[in-house]
């Protein structure tokens, strides 16, 4: 099937690619690009586990078409820390153990990446309702909000001391 011309920012680099119109954009990110945060679970919509950041909203990669992100901006777990320096969310889940097997961690964290720019200071309800797209097959979600919870806290204290 012939091939469409891709461009697209990634983690805040313009990366270009050719995909065929059927293919998904969870599958461009990992196979044609080599972005292997998100995972593919279910690939039906409903675990979360593809979830990216584009253009300012979460979306499940695997429901969407990589056609449909021509000219996006998307983000991706990767965008947002590394290994040497760790955004906050990243490291609160590290220490409030929000991580049992990690397959849904890339796609909890960037999902509460845009939570918590959307609502800085959740509830605990609202971190519940918000995260409700991602499902932990391990069933930890008591750490993981409270993981969330605390990252805002940490965010609120980071902007406070900096005013
Ligand atoms: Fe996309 Fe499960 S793999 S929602």
């Amino acid at each position: 099937m012939a091939k469409t011309h891709l461009k697209m920012t990634v983690n805040g680099q313009e990366v270009e690619t050719l995909a065929e119109p059927r293919e998904l954009l969870i599958h461009v990110l990992r196979e044609r690009l080599g972005i292997k945060g998100p995972h593919i679970g279910c690939e039906t919509s409903h675990c979360g586990a593809c979830t990216v950041d584009m253009d300012g909203k979460s979306v499940k990669s695997c429901t969407v078409f990589a056609a449909q992100a021509e000219g996006a901006d998307i983000t991706t777990v990767e965008g947002l820390g590394d290994p040497d320096n760790l955004h906050v969310l990243q490291e609160m889940f590290r220490e409030h153990h929000g991580l049992q097997c990690g397959f849904c961690t890339p796609g909890m964290i960037i999902r509460a990446h845009r939570l918590l720019l959307e609502n800085p200071n959740p509830s605990e309800e609202d971190v519940r309702f918000g995260m409700a797209g991602n499902l932990c097959r391990c069933t930890g979600y008591q750490n993981i909000v409270k993981a969330i919870l605390a990252a805002a806290a940490e965010m609120n204290a980071a902007k406070e001391a900096a005013q």
